[in-house]
This record gives C-alpha cells, structure tokens and sequence, in this order.
C-alpha cells in the first residue's frame, strides 16, 4: 500500500465523509488541471463537482468502450443499458459508435452527473438519462432503497448492458437486486460487463492496495462503517445472486490488481455475465 494511499485510509478514519470527499476531489480537479488545459477541446466533467473518477475522463471511458464493446458482442444496431451512468463516460465513446437504429438509456442518482451527460452527449442514436431516486450514503442519494429500483426499461430489451465502478458502493441487497433487474431487462443472449470486487475469503488481502474485511452477507468492505465507499462481494454470494437473476459468468474473471501489488490491468475485477438463450 502506498503513502497516499495510507494517508487517505487514515484521513477517512477521522474527517467527516462529505468533506473527504469534496476535499480529495478538489485536489484530483488541480492536479488534473495540466492535463485538461493541454486538451481543451472536449467536455469533461470536474470531480469536485459532478462526483466522477481520476484520472483522464475521456481516455478512460475509451479503454473500458473497447473492452465492453468486445465483451458484450456490441453492434452499432444495440441498445445498452448504462447502469450508474454518471456524467456519461461510456456514453461519450457509445455516441460515436451507436447508429441511428441504436440506443441508450444511462441511469444513475446525481443529477450534476446526468445534466452534464444530457448537455454534451451528441450521436445518431437515441440517448436518455434518467434520475434515480434512490438512497446512498456514498453519493448522497436520498430516496428510497436502491434494492426496490426497477430500471427504467422494459422486460428482454437491452442487447448489452455496463455498469463501471457502481458495483463497488453497492450495499449486497442493493447488488443482488440490481442483478436481478439486470436479468429483467436483458435480451436473451444479452450480456452485462460490470466491474467490482470478487472477494475469495481464503486470499490474504495483506498486501492489498485495497485493504477489505469481512462486514455481512457475502460483502467486505474497505470501512465496513461506510461500506459503501468500497465493497466487495465473495465469489459464492455473487454466483448465487446471478443464479436467481437467471444470469451466469459468460467470460472467466479477469482479476484486478485491487487484491495485490503483482496482479496487472485495471484496479477493479472485470466480470462478463450473460442471460442464457432458452
Ligand atoms: C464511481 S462512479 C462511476 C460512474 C460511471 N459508471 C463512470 O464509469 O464514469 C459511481 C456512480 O454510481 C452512481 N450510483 C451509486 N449508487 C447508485 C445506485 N444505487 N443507483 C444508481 N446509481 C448509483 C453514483 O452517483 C456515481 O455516478
């Protein structure tokens, strides 16, 4: 574990989560600062203000474009389902490859997030971003339990569906019913690319970048007083939540480097669930 990593972990003991949050989101915003003055030419969202990940914005959402594109089988003709949107990172990239008989639907809690997707998300294809009025301590979401949503889509509609880093502050009954909406809503042969954080208990998290304990019903988390900052689920409670949602591992796990300093790739575990054609 790194010092600003150590540093963050102990911070996180003793402020309160808000300013955390603002706090390390205004310092991600002025060291980025060079890298969005060098490419001004395309929109990007500030951290501080719409609550989005490091590092750079567009690039970013271009890699995991490129793996979802492949993972999924997408054809410019799909339509997606973008769950915990944001501002649209994946929309941006989607937008150039969708055609005009493709679709997207992103939803996500922040309204700062979707409004600025909405004002500078352009394409041939039909793009929608809804709100989601659910609860969480993470995001601040105050509505009611993300495990009641039901997602804005009808039943056997979406050919692909994402969902990037939002597993990760999902509490497990908001996860196991975010799978089964999933199921709900997938084509058959439809598939899901999400990322998280596949817990197997007998692994030593001692060198862990990211440093989980147990906290209830399957799930580890980084602080399991705020779990919903980083989450994690064992591999058992994943499977049998995709087994009710009608759902399987379509891709063998391609594991981040999150668990430990010689793992390679993303940070988080990259997981590809399909609903099976019957
Ligand atoms: C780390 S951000 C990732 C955003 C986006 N997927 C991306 O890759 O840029 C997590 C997002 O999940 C949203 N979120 C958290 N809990 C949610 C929930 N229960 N339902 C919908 N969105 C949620 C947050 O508002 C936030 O925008």
């Amino acid at each position: 574990m790194g010092p600003a990593t150590r540093f963050k972990n102990w911070a996180h003991r003793i402020v309160p989560r808000p300013v955390m949050n603002g706090g390390w989101n205004l310092a991600s915003d002025l060291k980025d600062l060079p890298m969005r003055l060098k490419a001004p030419g395309a929109p990007r969202p500030w951290r501080v203000w719409h609550n989005v990940g490091g590092g750079d914005f567009h690039q970013i959402g271009q890699q995991y474009f490129e793996w979802f594109r492949e993972g999924a089988h997408l054809t410019p003709s799909a339509h997606v389902l973008d769950m915990g949107c944001g501002a649209g990172r994946l929309a941006f990239p989607l937008a150039q490859y969708l055609g005009s008989k493709g679709g997207y639907t992103g939803f996500d809690l922040s309204e700062r997030a979707l409004g600025f997707a909405r004002r500078h998300v352009r394409g041939p294809a039909r793009f929608t971003f809804i709100k989601a009025d659910v609860q969480s301590r993470e995001y601040g979401g105050a509505g009611s339990k993300a495990s009641g949503y039901r997602f804005p889509v009808e039943d056997d509609s979406i050919d692909a569906a994402l969902a990037i880093s939002l597993f990760s502050h999902l509490l497990p009954e908001d996860a196991a019913a975010y799978l089964k909406e999933a199921g709900r809503v997938l084509k058959p042969g439809g598939r899901l690319c999400l990322t998280g954080f596949l817990v197997d208990p007998r692994m030593s998290l001692d060198d862990a970048v990211l440093s989980l304990k147990p906290f209830r019903d399957g799930a580890w988390a980084a602080d399991p007083r705020e779990p919903e900052r980083a989450i994690g689920y064992e591999q058992s409670a994943f499977e049998a939540w995709l087994d009710r949602a009608g759902l399987y591992f379509a891709e063998p796990v391609e594991a981040g480097h999150w668990s430990g300093p010689t793992r390679v790739g993303e940070f988080q575990d990259r997981i590809i669930v399909e609903k099976p054609v019957v």
